[in-house]
């Protein structure tokens, strides 16, 4: 039953660029004419304006990359929207996905890469790693957002990263109970294990602490983090999104 919305829904997305494309709207130039707020428009996701608001912080990143042949990988996929969204963006580029859930069928057809990962498990990571070739330009987590799924994501898969691209974390407003108390995010009572905290830390240390990552992972991120971005946003939702920019030269030790 699943499947059969998640195809279906591929279809009438698939259906719908089809008719777009009679009326010279759905085709690659009148989606290269849009900027990404307003893609938003066609693939409704929670990274619109009127939801998270995210579209309006990765514009003015990513507009300068729009022609370039690049590598994007976003973990997360569901309906499948936002990779839609990358795949129209991003028209010279390679768009990758990773979801616990079984995606493929859905996506055949889509120009999405899509793999079966659990972004919690390095077994799966790695493996993943191995058949995508990694090397991406942007790494995006938009997947469970439990503080565990968020830290060992980032400190497994930072690696993965090309020099000077980014790693940027989606929802990291779930490290605040207050707001987000749902605990299928993994806050400790204490809220000392928070994705939130961890970065806070870094940006005023420069050291990386976490529960969920080994010590190597850890210090290939101190050793290998430009800079680290923290968007608060001014909305009902207490929106939070981080940038994590890679340095140009990689530094192993
Ligand atoms: C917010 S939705 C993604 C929405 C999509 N990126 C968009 O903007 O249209 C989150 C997705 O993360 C997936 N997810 C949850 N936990 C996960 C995990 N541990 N590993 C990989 N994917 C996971 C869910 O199955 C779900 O499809």
């Amino acid at each position: 039953m699943v499947m059969k919305t998640l195809t279906l829904t591929a279809w009438i997305l698939t259906s719908a660029c089809l008719s777009f494309g009679q009326d010279s709207t759905g085709t690659a130039e009148w989606f290269r004419s849009k900027s990404l707020p307003e893609l938003c428009d066609t693939f409704r996701t929670d990274k619109c304006a009127d939801r998270h608001n995210f579209l309006e912080i990765y514009e003015p990143l990513f507009e300068p990359m729009r022609d370039d042949s690049i590598r994007f990988f976003e973990i997360g996929i569901l309906r499948g929207l936002s990779h839609l969204m990358w795949v129209n963006y991003f028209q010279n580029g390679e768009v990758y996905g990773i979801d616990i859930r079984d995606y493929t069928a859905a996506a055949a057809g889509s120009g999405i890469k899509t793999y079966v990962a659990d972004q919690a498990n390095r077994k799966d990571l790695y493996a993943f790693m191995r058949a995508s070739g990694a090397n991406f330009d942007v790494i995006l987590d938009d997947g469970g957002h439990a503080m565990d799924h968020q830290q060992i994501s980032l400190g497994c898969m930072f690696q993965a990263v090309k020099p000077g691209g980014m790693f940027i974390i989606e929802d990291v407003h779930t490290s605040l109970p207050n707001y987000y108390p749902d605990t299928s995010f993994h806050v400790n009572a204490a809220e000392t294990n928070t994705t939130l905290l961890m970065l806070e830390t870094f940006i005023r240390t420069g050291k990386i602490y976490s529960d969920y990552m080994l010590d190597v992972e850890a210090e290939y991120l101190e050793n290998n983090i430009e800079r680290v971005e923290l968007h608060y946003r001014t909305n009902e939702r207490h929106s939070i999104v981080c940038i994590i920019h890679k340095k140009e030269a990689i530094e192993t030790e």
